[in-house]
């Protein structure tokens, strides 16, 4: 089933949403002209991801500051289990995921 979640033509450099979907919480990222949705829970110990810092493509949680890379999920600078990256689908004008 696909969730609609926004229309593509706001996908622009800087957008960050956060969604709730059946208790779900998830995040839609713009990152150098790419979106890119996660579960917003950082792995570490489970803060919001919506307020992290970006640096290019990494992500920092304002929680403790550890530190993925938002492409490929993993993180840069400890142990910690990587982001839970969700693929995206599309339909028509609209960016959403697959239920
Ligand atoms: S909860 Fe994100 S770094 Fe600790």
């Amino acid at each position: 089933m696909f969730v609609a979640l926004e229309h593509l033509i706001r996908l622009e450099e800087g957008y960050r949403r956060v969604f709730q979907i059946d208790r779900r919480h998830y995040l839609l990222i713009v990152v150098e002209n790419q979106p890119i949705l996660l579960e917003n829970s950082c792995p570490h110990q489970g803060a919001s991801l919506h307020n992290a810092t970006l640096d290019g493509r990494v992500l920092r949680c304002a929680r403790h500051g550890m530190a993925f890379d938002l492409h490929r999920g993993v993180a840069l600078d400890s142990n910690c289990p990587p982001l839970r990256l969700l693929p995206l689908a599309y339909d028509g004008d609209r960016v959403g995921l697959d239920l």
